[in-house]
């Protein structure tokens, strides 16, 4: 099991969530979030101190099976690229375990489709 978490531009949602329910991945969690990256937002010059500004972007979580980690990354990485920087990151991260709520069962079977 793995937990997918990648930061995208809040307009490729759509593009996103298209690729991956071509895939049939569909569990996911989205938020809106602020971050800065290599570019470190865009930087002001204020009062001789440098401030970094975070941008707007979007956050969406994943818990998926081993088996539809490539499909997934390849998902986002496809409708979330425009080609410019600020694109986004998607990091991989190992799950330790999933319960589900409603009926207490737990491991890979949990995660659902
Ligand atoms: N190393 C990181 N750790 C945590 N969040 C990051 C990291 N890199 C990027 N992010 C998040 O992803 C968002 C988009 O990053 P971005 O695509 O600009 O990365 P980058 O490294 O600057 O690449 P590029 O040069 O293509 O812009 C950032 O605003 C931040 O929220
Ligand atoms: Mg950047």
């Amino acid at each position: 099991m793995k937990y997918i978490i990648a930061i995208i531009r809040p307009d490729r949602l759509e593009e996103v969530q298209r690729a991956l329910v071509a895939r049939d991945i569909y569990l996911m969690t989205v938020s809106d979030v602020r971050g800065c990256g290599r570019q470190k937002g865009f930087v002001e010059q204020v009062r001789s101190r440098k401030l970094v500004n975070l941008v707007t972007k979007l956050k969406i979580e994943m818990a998926v099976n081993d088996e539809f980690v490539d499909a997934a990354v390849d998902a986002i990485t496809l409708g979330a690229r425009t080609g410019e920087t600020g694109d986004g990151k998607i990091f991989v991260l190992p799950l330790e375990a999933c319960v589900h709520v409603r009926t207490g069962a737990s491991g890979p079977g949990a995660i659902g489709p």
